[in-house]
């Protein structure tokens, strides 16, 4: 028996090693080009993705980019953050080559666990008539499209201010900003506003954000389980609705411009096609996830800041009320597109918060040659990662990086390729537009109403991969009736 036990020990202890000599071996192997940019491939597997995370669970995401910036005196470095090789491609130089080659020597890439989350559509025939009618997202999208929906937005707003932060002494804001951003896409996107089916809908967003940062492992209970099945049912209820609609618009029952649905069903691409209902399911889930945590964080963050800030509130207080006194004189009209063009300052604060608080860290891309950059060779396979705080957070480019000054956006504003938390070229965000209507509608709407302190003075900020106060912002309200007494 003694015997036995000893021999399963040795069997499993060369197990492992072969294993470890096998990645050990593998990982070297991935990273064995000449002439590659320097840096540190860290350990196999998780390469330097602790030190990576870690810096981002501390709240300063740039920490990891700019001690390596600085270690290695260049302004590409590579790395191992998810398994393969990566490049970090930094500064405005990096970020312009990086936009204006997608699908000349990079594309867009995604880890494969989000593939395995968000699977494109199987009904769309083939790649290339995939990838037109992703093209066609952007017409949905801006703001000759989006312009006659400033009312619903302000109507909404209107109401969520009512039910949700009036007559309340303090509010939790992540949470009520995450279901403002999300009551007003499933009613722009889907005509969506029984509360319940929003709710039942909203759910499965918490288990697809866990699971889309979890470890990919996929079995019963593994946040990254939960996430792939959150996924799936939001797609079979999204194409429920699809397929409600294309009755009810060849019945007559729903307008052809009543939201981003009926625009799409009806609109085709050059060649006369038009998107099937998954393709239709599978966008409308895109834009539910880009814009769910993204201008939730935003507007969050811009509480914050103006919180922190009074004399800056106080400019976009004064910007704000103009606007709103003229709405009161002509008997509570709703915001329309020339009221948001006079909302100059106020999108110049938005512009700062999305500098210092840039919800998105950065994407990846991924080499489809072998080419040269800087001198370095980027062979083919490897992933590429655009940074923002790469600039953002760079007093190069921005004087005095964390100081809050919303005037670096007036006159022609930051440097190309500078200021980038949308990133850039042609897989620059497709929401950029309505994100911008949504903030201002957001803070508009804030800002009339209520001044308001932080309950927690030093509360963390967690970049995890967007960054949130750690305990949601809870702040304490002063409506403005109960100031001027
Ligand atoms: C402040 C809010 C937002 C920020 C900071 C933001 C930022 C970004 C960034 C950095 C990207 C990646 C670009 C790249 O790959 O280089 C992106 C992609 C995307 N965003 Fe946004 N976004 C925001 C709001 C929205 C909204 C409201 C929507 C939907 C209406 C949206 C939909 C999308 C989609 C669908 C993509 C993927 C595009 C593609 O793969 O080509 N985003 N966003």
């Amino acid at each position: 028996m003694e015997d036995f036990l000893i021999s399963l020990l040795i069997l499993f202890l060369s197990f492992i090693s072969l294993t470890l000599f096998v990645l050990f071996y593998k990982h070297k192997s991935l990273f064995s080009y000449p002439n590659t940019p320097p840096g540190a491939i860290g350990l196999p597997i998780i390469g330097e993705s602790l030190e990576f995370l870690s810096t981002g669970w501390k709240g300063e995401p740039e920490k990891f980019i700019f001690d390596r910036l600085n270690k290695y005196k260049s302004d590409i470095f590579k790395t191992s953050i998810v398994g393969v090789p990566a490049a970090i491609f930094c500064g405005p130089v990096c970020n312009k080559f990086l936009f204006s080659n997608e699908n000349k020597l990079v594309t867009s890439w995604w880890p494969d666990s989000v593939n395995k989350i968000f699977p494109a559509s199987t009904e769309i025939n083939s790649k290339e008539s995939a990838i037109r009618l992703k093209k066609l997202l952007p017409r949905f999208l801006k703001p000759e499209a989006l312009q006659r929906y400033i009312g619903v937005m302000d109507e909404l707003a209107q109401r969520h201010f009512a039910s949700s932060w009036e007559n309340r002494e303090h509010v939790l804001v992540f949470p009520l900003a995450k279901s403002f951003t999300f009551s007003l896409a499933c009613r722009l996107f889907l005509s969506l506003e029984d509360r319940i089916h929003v709710e039942r809908l909203s759910e499965p967003f918490q288990n697809i954000a866990a699971g889309i940062i979890s470890m990919p492992i996929d079995l019963p209970g593994t946040p990254f389980n939960r996430a792939i099945k959150a996924s799936n049912f939001v797609r079979k209820e999204l194409l429920s609705i699809v397929r409600q609609r294309k009755s009810d618009l060849a019945e007559g029952k729903a307008s052809p411009t009543q939201d981003i649905l009926s625009h799409m069903l009806l609109t085709c691409d050059e060649i006369g096609q038009y998107m099937n209902e998954s393709a239709i399911a599978d966008n409308i889930l895109g834009l539910l996830i880009g814009g769910h945590d993204t201008a939730s964080a935003a507007c969050t963050f811009i509480v914050k800041y103006l919180a922190e800030l009074p004399q800056i509130y106080d400019r976009v207080y004064r910007e704000q009320m103009e606007i709103a006194k003229a709405k009161a004189k002509a008997k509570g009209e709703l915001l329309k597109w020339e009221d948001i063009q006079k909302m100059k300052y106020s999108w110049n604060v938005a512009c700062e918060v999305l500098r210092l608080a840039s919800p998105l860290q950065g994407a990846f891309r991924e080499a489809i040659n072998d080419f040269v950059f800087n001198g370095f060779n980027i062979p083919k396979g490897w992933k590429l990662y655009w940074s923002s705080n790469s600039t953002h957070k760079n007093h190069a480019y921005f004087p005095e990086p964390y100081k809050f000054d919303p005037s670096r956006f007036e006159g022609n504003g930051p440097a190309p390729y500078t200021f980038v938390p949308f990133g850039g070229g042609p897989r620059m965000c497709p929401g950029k537009e309505y994100a911008k209507l949504e903030i201002l509608v957001f803070m508009h709407n804030l800002v009339k109403r209520f001044k308001w302190t932080k309950l927690l003075e030093k509360e963390k900020i967690i970049v995890d991969p967007l960054p949130i106060p750690e305990k949601g912002l809870p702040v304490r309200l002063f409506p403005h009736k109960t100031l001027s007494l």
